[in-house]
Order: C-alpha cells, then structure tokens, then sequence
C-alpha cells in the first residue's frame, strides 16, 4: 500500500449553536469532509492524498478550519466553495490558496484577536 503524501483534515466537530467559540461544522454532516473526498477521488488521488474528518482542530473562531500536512498550512472559513480552489492549487499544483490562510498569529498562540474563550474540547466547557 502506498504512503500517504497529503493529509487534509477537516474540523467536523459539532457544538450548541449558541457556543461563544462557534462550530465547524452545525449541521453534523461532514460535508465538506465528503466533499474534499469527492474532489481528491475525482483526480484519481484517492491513495495518494486522504481527506479526514478531524475533531476540533482548537481554531474554531477562524472555522470551518482545514489544515494540509505535511505542510501545514491552515485554512479558516473554508466554504463547499473553496474545496476545489483548494485541490486544484495546493494539492496539485503546490501553491496554498492565500486568501483562506489562517495568518500565523492566529494558529496555536494565545495573542489571536479572535478568540474569545477556551473551550476544553473533552468536556465542551467553556473559560475566558
Ligand atoms: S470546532 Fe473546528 S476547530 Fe474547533
Ligand atoms: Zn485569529
């Protein structure tokens, strides 16, 4: 079996709509998750790229979040819209889509503007 050279999670984790730090994906169909799976088998790299559902990836003020390994780029607000955007030029092409990165002060540090509470993804409580 070949070895994976692209991950792409996708944040399909579900909260009350009225969470102060918002959900990636309300209506808990993983959707965009089918939909990047749809994209990839599409282009015949199914074995070579796997789309996964992830669970909450901890940026949830910038989702729907998305992020590609091994790079690690991270994508914030990504819409069925964008799916094929994404494919076409970061996973084929190499070029990440650049008006749906998330910036670098944003992803995993405490100085993002955004984030307006921490919620501990175990128990979905939720402290400034
Ligand atoms: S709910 Fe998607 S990153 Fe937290
Ligand atoms: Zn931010």
């Amino acid at each position: 079996m070949p070895v994976f050279e692209r991950h792409v999670f996708v944040c399909t984790n579900q909260r009350p709509c009225d969470s102060p730090r918002g959900c990636c994906d309300p209506e808990g169909r993983r959707a965009l998750q089918s939909l990047f799976k749809a994209a990839l088998a599409r282009r015949g790299l199914k074995g070579s790229v796997r789309a996964n559902a992830a669970g909450c990836l901890d940026q949830c003020e910038h989702g729907p979040t998305v992020v590609v390994y091994p790079e690690g780029v991270w994508y914030g607000g990504v819409t069925a819209h964008d799916v094929e955007e994404i494919v076409e030029s970061h996973v084929i092409g190499g070029v990440p889509v650049a008006r749906l990165r998330l910036p670098d002060g944003c992803v995993n540090t405490k100085s993002c503007e955004h984030r307006v509470a921490r919620v501990d993804v175990e128990t979905d409580s939720v402290t400034p």
